[in-house]
């Protein structure tokens, strides 16, 4: 016995001095829907659209595991942010809106970055990461190893509408500011480059990029990628059959309404209207060429880290904070509960585990990231939080989908969940997104200090069968053919994604010299 005892602190000994943790290169992008090549097929969020450019996303994606069917958990960007970087849903951040910051609302929670820099990595930001201003009170000052960076030239402005392709004499005198952040994330890899190789200090990099995010600012030569013939107009730029009112947000009242191109041509932004077929045609053109701009960028950055030879010892994560509605069901912008707001881009890189490019269509929420990193780097996997976790700073409102990584096809979760409020925070759109449905109830949302939900009063209910209805284009909540699968679901919604948890939610150590814990 004490022999045995003897031989496995050896052992722990000899496994701790070898081990290199892994460095995490964190890669965001802002409203870039799932809208990539390497998307196409049944979950791509359009059925028409022109060849996608986007191979650096599609190269990477060959290289990682690929979260096919990954929901945000409130399609907008500071609630969707916050809760993938606290790693708890939005009823326990309560940040529902831009203004509130989590540590004021919900609570003190242990960031992504401050997780790596608690644990000794460097940990340095730069761009949008955590949505700007009081939100995250300018940063989240706290989750960085080192003052944080914004572009100079983020104020870039439009001129006021909706696009604009920029002609290189332009930004080679002044940068867009995604440039600049792509110059500061090489800058940065570069400097810390020698000590992640040594193993004196891992590093812990994230790259917020703002586009393509209203408005489309891009360099011109991405539209030669998009002729114009070649884009097409959504083939439902209606509401959804049946769709009860609360669902629908008029994007005029949202940031659309803000720009000039727009507010000239005074849209009602009312359910079954939409924007002239031309500008359409523009927006979808001018969003694809972004989405290119974007790749491009992340291309650069990926390279410098292949350059370096920091490939094979850094984790890469690529996502967007939700998605985007390119005029489907006369719908812009984000700010609903429907499949194209919800649905994202989410990709994550393990050198070792995952170089010959893994593909699932497991259920994925985004807070499943912040476990699933801290697994990947070699750490002791968190815990799940209780229900009152107001208290905890470190713990989990996911699952780490590492099996995944072993096993794409398993079983997973029965369920993805997001949210979203209507009426002034007086009521909550509740939605779940199963194998094969869509489910939404609306109920009232009340009560102090933190509202909840009063699921016996509800402003509407949506069922959509995406097994013959992929673009949710009928509402079949009142169907009497739904009704038995109506009540499940219902049921499944009411108690929450504690029970469509992963059944055997195995932790999976990573394999090679960093398996053991601190
Ligand atoms: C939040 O937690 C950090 C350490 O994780 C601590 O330094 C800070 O004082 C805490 N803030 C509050 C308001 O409790
Ligand atoms: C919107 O258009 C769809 C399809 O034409 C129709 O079925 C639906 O009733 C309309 N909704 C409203 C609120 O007018
Ligand atoms: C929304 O609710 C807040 C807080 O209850 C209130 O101050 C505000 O006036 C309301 N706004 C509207 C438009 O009703």
């Amino acid at each position: 016995m004490h022999t045995h005892k003897q031989c496995v602190v050896f052992l722990l000994c000899a496994q701790v001095v070898l081990c290199q943790r892994k460095n995490v290169l964190f890669l965001v992008s802002d409203d870039m829907r799932p809208e990539i090549g390497a998307y196409l097929g049944p979950d791509f969020p359009s059925s028409v659209h022109p060849t996608i450019h986007s191979p650096n996303l599609d190269a990477l994606a060959s290289r990682s595991l690929l979260l096919k069917r990954a929901y945000v958990q409130q399609a907008i960007c500071s609630p969707s942010r916050t809760s993938l970087l606290t790693g708890r849903r939005p009823d326990t951040t309560h940040v529902y809106d831009l203004k509130h910051y989590f540590r004021n609302v919900g609570g003190n929670y242990t960031t992504i970055p401050q997780f790596f820099k608690n644990n000794g990595y460097r940990s340095i930001g730069m761009g949008k990461i955590f949505h700007h201003g009081k939100a995250s009170g300018h940063d989240d000052p706290i989750s960085w190893s080192e003052p944080y960076y914004h572009a100079p030239n983020e104020k870039y402005r439009s001129n006021t509408v909706t696009w604009r392709a920029v002609a290189k004499a332009e930004y080679d005198i002044r940068p867009l500011p995604d440039m600049q952040i792509a110059d500061y994330a090489i800058k940065s890899l570069r400097r810390v480059a020698p000590d992640a190789k040594s193993g004196k200090q891992n590093f812990f990099v994230a790259v917020g990029f703002h586009k393509p995010h209203l408005p489309f600012v891009f360099p011109e030569h991405y539209l030669d990628l998009y002729p114009k013939n070649d884009i097409s107009l959504p083939d439902n730029p209606y509401a959804p059959v049946k769709m009860p009112e609360v669902a629908w947000i008029n994007y005029i009242t949202q940031e659309m309404g803000n720009y000039h191109d727009i507010k000239i041509l005074r849209p009602s932004g009312n359910i079954n209207t939409t924007l002239p077929d031309d500008l359409v045609i523009n927006l979808r053109r001018a969003y694809y060429s972004t989405v290119s701009y974007v790749d491009d960028l992340v291309g650069r950055v990926l390279n410098e880290l292949e350059t370096l030879g920091l490939l094979r010892n850094t984790i890469v994560s690529f996502w967007g904070d939700h998605g985007w509605q390119l005029g489907e069901h006369g719908e812009w912008c984000k700010h609903t509960n429907f499949e194209d707001a919800t649905h994202a881009p989410m990709m994550v890189r393990v050198p070792g585990i995952t170089d010959e490019g893994l593909v699932t269509e497991g259920l994925v929420d985004f807070v499943d990231l912040f476990p699933t990193l801290v697994e990947a780097a070699g750490f002791k996997p968190l815990s799940l939080c209780p229900e009152d976790s107001t208290k905890i700073e470190l713990c989990r409102e996911g699952n780490s989908f590492m099996p995944l990584m072993y096993d794409p096809g398993r079983k997973w979760k029965s369920a993805a969940f997001s949210q979203y409020p209507r009426m002034n925070y007086t009521v909550m759109g509740y939605t779940m997104r199963t194998d094969e449905h869509r489910y939404t109830e609306w109920p009232e949302f009340i009560g102090e200090p933190h509202y909840k939900p009063n699921w016996k009063k509800l402003h509407g209910v949506e069922l959509y069968d995406h097994s013959v209805d992929p673009e949710e284009n009928y509402n079949r909540a009142d169907d009497p053919d739904y009704k038995k699968l109506r009540t499940q679901l219902s049921i499944m919604l009411r108690r929450g994604w504690r029970y469509s948890q992963p059944k055997e939610t195995i932790s999976v150590s990573v394999k090679g010299s960093c398996a053991l814990y601190p």
